[in-house]
Parts: C-alpha cells; sequence; structure tokens
C-alpha cells in the first residue's frame, strides 16, 4: 500500500515511521513533511490545508490511502474532500470531527448524554459572562474559546480581573479570530490528568496504552501552556480500575452518542481526562492523534499499523486484536528558547547524524517536530524541534535513556524540561 500522511510535526514523524515498520506499506510519502521526516518518506511542499493541492498529490502518485494527521484539515473536510475523490483515510469528517472544533458542540453532548465533565456555561456576550463568573464567585475558573485556537484557547483565572482580561481577549480583541466569539466558561478541576488515544470505526472502540503530557514550559507546571513539552506511557495514575471505569462512563458513551447525533466517528479520538476525586472526567476531546502523546504510545504498538488504519476505515475494527509492548516510553521535548513566544529559526542543531538520529545510540528514537534537512544538516525551523524518546522496562529507565540523549543534542536557545515524568502525583 503506498500510503500518504498529511502533517508536518512530531506526530506525523512518529506515524510516519511506525507506518515504515509494516511489511504492508510501500511508498510513504508525507506533506508537507519536514527535515527528519524527509529521512523517513517522501515529502512534498504541499500545504496540510491545501484540498486541491493534496488531492492533485494523491493522484500524481496513486497512492492508496491518505492519513490526515492534524485538527486543521480534518475539521475543514480534508477527509471527507479526499473519499469523494475515492481515497480511503483514516480520520474523522468535518461533522464528526467537531467533537474537537467546538467546545461547545463536545459540552452539550457530554451534558445530553451523562458524560462525566466540569460543569459549564457557554457565552456569545462579553458582559453576560462576566456578570455569571462575578456572581459565581468561585476560584480559579476555566475559560475556552469554542473554536480551534493552536492549543492556546484555554486561560485559567484566578481572579475576576484575569477573567475580565481573558473574556476581552477572546470576545473584543479575537486574538483567536472568531474561535472566541463563544466561549465556555467552567469549573476548574483537580486531579492528575491523563490522555488516552482510542481507535474506533465507530462499532468498536480500542483504547490505547496511556500517556501522561506535560503542557507547561517551564519545570514544575509553571509558565505558558504550549502544544506540550514531554510525555511518559503508561501514565502512572491510571489504573486497571480507572481504565474500566472510563471504558464505561466515557469511551463507549462517547462513540455512542456521537452516532445518535448522526456523527459517526472514524479515526483515533483523543480523550484529555482529569482523573478527579470525584472519578474520571473528560477535559477535551480532540479528533486526531495527540502531540507528543503519539510519540510515546505508538512505539509500544505491537500490532501491524496498517492493519488497524484500514480496518478503521472499513469499519472493520472488532476482527482485530491490538497489542501492546509491556516497556514504558519517555519523549523529552527540545524546543526553541522563547517558545510558546517568538522564538528564532533557522539554528543549525548539532549531534544528529546524516538521518537525523543520536549517533551511538540506537535505543533512542528522534522525531522531528520543528527542522529543516540542507547539505545533510538539519536547522531548527519551529517551535518544538525534536522529541527525543526511548522505551525502558521501567518508566525511569526509559527517561534515563531519553535524557541521555538531550545532553547530545544542542542548538542555540535550546530548551527544555527536566522534569518530565517525574511528577508528584
Ligand atoms: P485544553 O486545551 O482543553 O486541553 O486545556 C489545556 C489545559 O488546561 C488542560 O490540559 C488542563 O491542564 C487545563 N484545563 C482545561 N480545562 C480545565 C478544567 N476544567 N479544570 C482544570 N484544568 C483545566
Ligand atoms: N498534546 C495535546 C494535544 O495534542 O492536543
Amino acid at each position: 500500500m503506498d500510503i500518504l500522511v498529511i502533517g508536518s510535526g512530531g506526530r506525523e514523524h512518529a506515524i510516519v515511521r511506525k507506518l515504515r515498520e509494516s511489511p504492508k506499506t510501500g511508498k510513504l510519502y508525507c506533506v508537507p513533511g519536514n527535515g527528519g521526516i524527509a529521512c523517513d518518506a517522501e515529502c512534498a511542499p504541499v500545504g496540510a490545508m491545501d484540498k486541491e493541492g493534496v488531492l492533485a498529490f494523491a493522484k500524481e502518485h496513486k497512492v492508496d490511502f491518505v492519513f490526515v494527521a492534524p485538527d486543521d484539515p480534518l475539521a475543514a473536510g480534508m477527509a471527507d474532500f479526499l473519499e469523494a475523490a475515492g481515497f480511503p483515510c483514516f480520520g474523522p469528517n468535518a461533522k464528526a470531527a467537531e467533537i474537537e472544533s467546538s467546545k461547545v458542540f463536545s459540552k452539550n453532548l457530554m451534558k445530553k448524554y451523562g458524560i462525566p465533565t466540569a460543569e459549564y456555561e457557554v457565552f456569545s456576550d462579553q458582559g453576560a459572562a462576566l456578570s455569571y463568573i462575578r456572581e459565581r464567585g468561585k476560584y480559579p475558573v476555566v475559560i475556552k474559546a469554542d473554536g480551534l485556537a493552536l492549543g492556546k484557547g484555554v486561560i485559567i483565572a484566578q481572579n475576576e480581573g484575569e477573567a475580565g482580561a481573558a473574556l476581552r481577549s477572546m470576545m473584543e480583541d479575537k486574538v483567536f479570530g472568531e474561535s472566541g466569539s463563544r466561549v465556555v466558561v467552567e469549573e476548574f478541576l483537580t486531579g492528575p490528568e491523563a490522555t488516552v488515544l482510542a481507535f474506533t470505526d465507530g462499532k468498536t472502540l480500542y483504547p490505547m496504552a496511556s500517556s501522561m503530557d506535560h503542557k507547561q514550559a517551564c519545570d514544575g507546571d509553571k509558565g505558558p501552556n504550549t502544544g506540550g513539552m514531554g510525555t511518559v506511557s503508561p501514565n502512572p495514575a491510571y489504573t486497571e480500575e480507572m481504565a474500566k471505569r472510563c471504558m464505561e462512563e466515557i469511551f463507549l458513551p462517547t462513540v455512542k452518542a456521537m452516532n445518535a447525533q448522526g456523527r459517526k466517528f472514524k479515526g483515533c479520538l483523543y480523550f484529555g481526562l482529569m482523573l478527579t476525586p470525584d472519578g474520571p472526567k473528560v477535559i477535551e476531546y480532540n479528533c486526531r492523534f495527540g502531540d507528543p502523546e503519539t510519540q510515546v504510545v505508538l512505539p509500544r504498538l505491537q500490532t501491524d499499523f496498517v492493519d488497524i488504519i484500514t480496518a478503521v476505515a472499513e469499519e472493520r475494527l472488532g476482527d482485530l486484536e491490538i497489542k501492546w509492548s509491556d516497556k514504558a516510553c519517555a519523549c523529552v521535548v527540545m524546543a526553541s528558547g522563547g517558545y510558546p513566544g517568538s522564538y528564532r529559526k533557522g539554528l543549525e542543531i548539532a549531534g544528529l547524524d546524516e538521518k537525523g538520529q543520536v549517533p551511538g545510540m540506537p535505543e533512542v528514537t528522534v522525531y522531528h517536530a520543528g527542522t529543516k534537512r540542507e547539505d545533510g544538516k538539519f536547522y531548527t525551523n519551529g517551535g518544538r524541534v525534536l522529541g527525543l524518546t526511548a522505551l525502558g522496562d521501567t518508566l525511569e529507565e526509559a527517561l534515563d535513556t531519553a535524557y541521555g540523549a538531550v545532553e547530545k543534542v544542542r542548538f542555540d536557545g535550546a530548551m527544555y524540561r527536566r522534569d518530565i515524568g517525574r511528577r508528584k502525583l
């Protein structure tokens, strides 16, 4: 099977590498890809949102299957468009992708079907939102832009002043564009967070191995929210018993609810969970693999990945059994100095071989997130640059190996957290 992957980050690199392991994979393409992905797949400068461009590429290269990895093209109907043109896809259609692209839709879905989540109200009027927050008088309070906002559309306000400022920036200054014209105001939940990705074809749902992201930029969960600075799998707080509860109270009810709404979800459903003292609750859904969760989950997958994605597309996932390795996996992200604010690009990365890996460390996989390759050298080209990833018999071992690799890689201003996987639960 010749496969085209759409996207350009560390997640896409992990997807490409996993597809490469399958004997069923023929040619592998990725658009637009990045410097590291280009070592494992043929990349081309076609934008992930460019439907016509992607279709032309798929036709020209006669690909058999398309894997749509990022949220924006899914929300914009990339899978609908390609399927209508005869290309089977992994990834939900636009109607199902709304589970991520509209927080109002997903919150209302959970309320309607009794899926546990934070208490909330929806507002399209700034004054009404502020009066509600004032009357409620409980802080912190969580304010979320309705639409996609590059993972930055959530503000945890500690007092009325911060809440007012958040509402102003979203609703009046429109820092997230139309995404902020409606907001969700919700209860602040506490507890360890867990990510569970799941394969589903709308009939069967198989949760993948659990993981834990580290969203804040700095050690001790300080600093601004980022796309994710590192991950571990399994998530130490996600016990067998919790997994059972989540399956019954959250995962299966979500699949049912989407079907009942005429929005059958096919692809990877991302459950962002808070394991609160009152039980697991959904913080957010995503309609795709997480980044950098994918980088620690897919290395643990033992079942042929091509078999899984084709079974999802053809709605026969129930025929498969999916196996996971018992090993632990850790990913430490190296980011550009200044990220998630402004940062420089084009800095040379030292310590990588011509394949973009750390020489002499075959036990480490370097997933490239924001790099470009020129004359066999790699340069920074994004906020998150690399994800240094290792498996181990224990989480400690995986972390030691990944951090050992971090020490060998250098670029000006490189920034990483020293406490990935070491959070006290
Ligand atoms: P999201 O973009 O929805 O994943 O939110 C970003 C981060 O904000 C989450 O990973 C949580 O750490 C935090 N967050 C979101 N909603 C809540 C909530 N209701 N209570 C506490 N923390 C939250
Ligand atoms: N790591 C969080 C996300 O992919 O949205």
